[in-house]
């Protein structure tokens, strides 16, 4: 079976506040959804990219400009990318109808035991050696799974006046990332069955049909880009790569 990622990039970035939305600011002088795109192409397993835009999406062009005219020190996934990268405009109101609506326009070239990872767009530092460990540690297994990291604060459970009711144990607790890895006919079945409310990643689909997505270890480097203050935070770690 081959492997697909699949790139949600039809948010409107609110929480950001910025009148370019978040997934095409600047980062290291290029479009921030670029450095996304690239990661994933790196990896020599994945056959291709897909990525979600809203249909009123206007700034795509920001990205196809940045990836004709690469500067000097393109980056090596550079060529992968313009090879591997599929644009689709069939964003959703949320996030997993996106998601969804991707899934099907994939219906008619994929398989469907073909492995599909989404991954978030405002995902922009994704190492490509994490995404070839969620690709070994899943290839052989029967639902898929995620990259994921261990809590490390210490959790507390508010009561209504905001005083502590309980401290939480964060053994066995895990923040979950991007990509999440299942096969294109699970993870569309699943994503078809559910209300959207109720699911905020590929995973809380899975599991509402009693399926136990895999956790395998991800980086705390692979922050999603929320807040400004995360474009600062981004951007240290993307110089951290690449030096
Ligand atoms: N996303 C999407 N379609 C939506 C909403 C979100 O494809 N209707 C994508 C975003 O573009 C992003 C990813 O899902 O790549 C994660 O979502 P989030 O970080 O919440 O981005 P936004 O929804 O754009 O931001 P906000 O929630 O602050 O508005
Ligand atoms: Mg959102």
């Amino acid at each position: 079976s081959r492997f697909i990622a699949l790139l949600p990039a039809a948010g409107s970035g609110s929480r950001m506040a910025s009148s370019t939305p978040k997934q095409y600011l600047p980062l290291l002088g290029e479009p921030l959804m670029l450095h996304t795109l690239r990661a994933l192409a790196t990896v020599a397993q994945i056959e291709q990219v897909v990525v979600v835009l809203s249909p009123e999406d206007e700034w795509f062009d920001l990205v196809e400009t940045a990836l004709a005219a690469p500067g000097d020190h393109a980056h090596p996934g550079h060529a992968a990318l313009a090879q591997k990268l599929r644009v689709l405009r069939c964003g959703g109101a949320s996030r997993a109808e996106t998601v969804r609506n991707g899934l099907r326009e994939l219906a008619s070239t994929l398989d469907a035991a073909d492995w599909v990872l989404v991954h978030d767009a405002a995902r922009p530092c994704l190492q490509a050696g994490d995404v070839i460990r969620l690709i070994d540690s899943l290839q052989s297994d029967p639902v898929g799974g995620l990259l994921a990291v261990p809590v490390a604060d210490t959790l507390k459970r508010a009561d209504a006046a905001e005083r502590v009711a309980t401290t939480v144990s964060r053994e066995q607790l895990w923040r979950a990332q991007t990509p999440q890895m299942f096969r294109h006919g699970a993870l569309l079945a699943a994503l078809s069955s559910c209300a959207d409310s109720n699911i905020t990643d590929e995973a809380s689909a899975l599991e509402a049909q009693g399926l136990a997505p895999r956790l395998i270890m991800g980086s705390e480097r692979n922050i999603k880009v929320t807040y400004p203050a995360d474009l600062a935070l981004a951007t240290l770690y993307l110089q951290a790569a690449t030096s």
